[in-house]
């Protein structure tokens, strides 16, 4: 059966959602789904832009067949290559075969990697800037090369003044029949899963995001269709100014943010103890979060919100927690900027190892500022140690 939502006069939306899938590319939970969108634009040619992941595609077929009503698919213009929106360009190929594929030079290589048709008697190779028409329509491409993978491009309605935004303003998490932006509370119900799908995904890429957002500056839009969670239809300066401040690594909130690893308990008492403090001096939405039972995209998806990061670390085998080790080379490897740690170990056998550690990592990263004051503790805190926790939560205090 149809599952489809028509948008505007000619634009459809032919994607579909999965709720079975445990984990975004293999790696990522998604415990509220995941939409894969796809749009077909019926004009005096009939064009589709991008398709889906195969797990959704019988839906997405029936969808295509049923908004074009035995009229001929003429285009499929792709934006980008990941397999959970190329997955399928095979399957059009067989079921339209009079359909061409309009994608850029960087596309193709990716084409024939993936496929086994004829690839070079099927594509219409587009250009940054170029017009493309398709009757009342007239798109325009843009570039947008690692957002997030090399051959990415945008696609701009000119007509309607839509941008067709691939992986970019996208999210975590089914639709719900609630397509659009202004059908949800977006700070309750959007906001911290596009955060966990912008830094996890696209995170690493600030610089090349930065240049999309420069590029798109010079547009006049009045809607985003992503390829991941709703189509945005007004207040697109709020999503704009979102994309801006976690491309530049700029945290959004004031506060302080708090991972740790506790074998024991003991750090755990020592970060209750911290996290009590800062909030009885009125430090306000402080985080706290156990890295062992936290999956890591979670921790990364924090680290790029707040201003302060505390890292309670035990010593585990001689090194760094385990658990502790990935969320520092997660945050390392998405680029993370601009922040101020401040650093408590534990350790039984042997002090410093885990603050020499978690020191070397950091200082692979830019402008992380170290903040002086640390606590070693010794197996377990004493009450005479009190001080050394007063003294991290008023250094933070000082530097937010
Ligand atoms: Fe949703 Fe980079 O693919």
């Amino acid at each position: 059966m149809q599952c489809v939502r028509k948008i505007n006069e000619e634009l459809y939306w032919v994607g579909a959602e999965d709720r079975r899938l445990a984990l975004f590319e293999n790696i990522f939970p998604i415990p509220k789904g995941i939409a894969y969108n796809s749009y077909l634009i019926k004009d005096e040619k009939n064009v589709l832009i991008d398709t889906v992941d195969y797990s959704v595609g019988r839906q997405f077929l029936e969808n295509i067949k049923y908004v074009l009503q035995n009229e001929k698919l003429d285009y499929l213009i792709i934006n980008h290559m990941e397999p959970d929106h190329c997955s399928l360009i095979e399957e059009l190929v067989f079921k339209y075969p009079e359909m061409k594929i309009v994608c850029n030079n960087q596309t193709i290589r990716m084409l024939k990697q993936f496929y086994n048709f004829d690839v070079d008697s099927k594509i219409e190779i587009v250009k940054e800037g170029e017009i493309f028409k398709t009757g009342k329509h007239e798109f325009q491409f843009i570039m947008a090369p690692m957002v997030h993978w090399p051959e990415v491009m945008v696609t701009y309605d000119i007509t309607d003044k839509t941008l067709f935004s691939a992986d970019a303003f996208g999210s975590f998490g089914a639709l719900n029949g609630n397509l659009f932006n202004n059908d949800i509370e977006i700070e309750k119900d959007w906001l911290s899963e596009a955060r966990r799908y912008y830094t996890n995904i696209v995170g690493k890429y600030g610089p090349q995001v930065q240049n999309l957002l420069k590029k798109a500056s010079d547009l006049e839009i009045n809607m985003i269709c992503p390829l991941h969670g709703v189509i945005w239809r007004n207040n697109l300066e709020y999503i704009i100014e979102k994309y801006n401040k976690w491309s530049k690594y700029e945290p959004e909130e004031n506060s302080v943010l708090i991972i740790y690893s506790s074998v024991y308990g003991n750090t755990e008492n020592v970060v209750n103890t911290l996290s009590n403090y800062l909030g009885e001096k009125g430090i306000k939405n402080i985080e706290v979060y156990d890295s062992s039972n936290t999956h890591v995209s979670y921790l990364v998806s924090e680290s790029f919100k707040y201003s302060n990061i505390v890292i309670a670390a035990t010593t585990y085998n001689l090194g760094l927690f385990p658990t502790i080790e990935q969320y520092l080379l997660d945050i390392k490897r998405q680029n993370l900027q601009n922040r101020k740690v401040s650093i408590i170990e534990n350790s039984t056998w042997v002090p410093g190892i885990v603050t020499k550690e978690i020191n070397k990592i950091l200082s692979e990263m830019k402008n992380i500022q170290i903040l002086e004051n640390t606590f070693s503790i010794k197996s377990s805190a004493k009450d005479n140690e009190y001080e050394y926790i007063k003294n991290i939560g008023d250094e933070i205090i000082n530097n937010i």
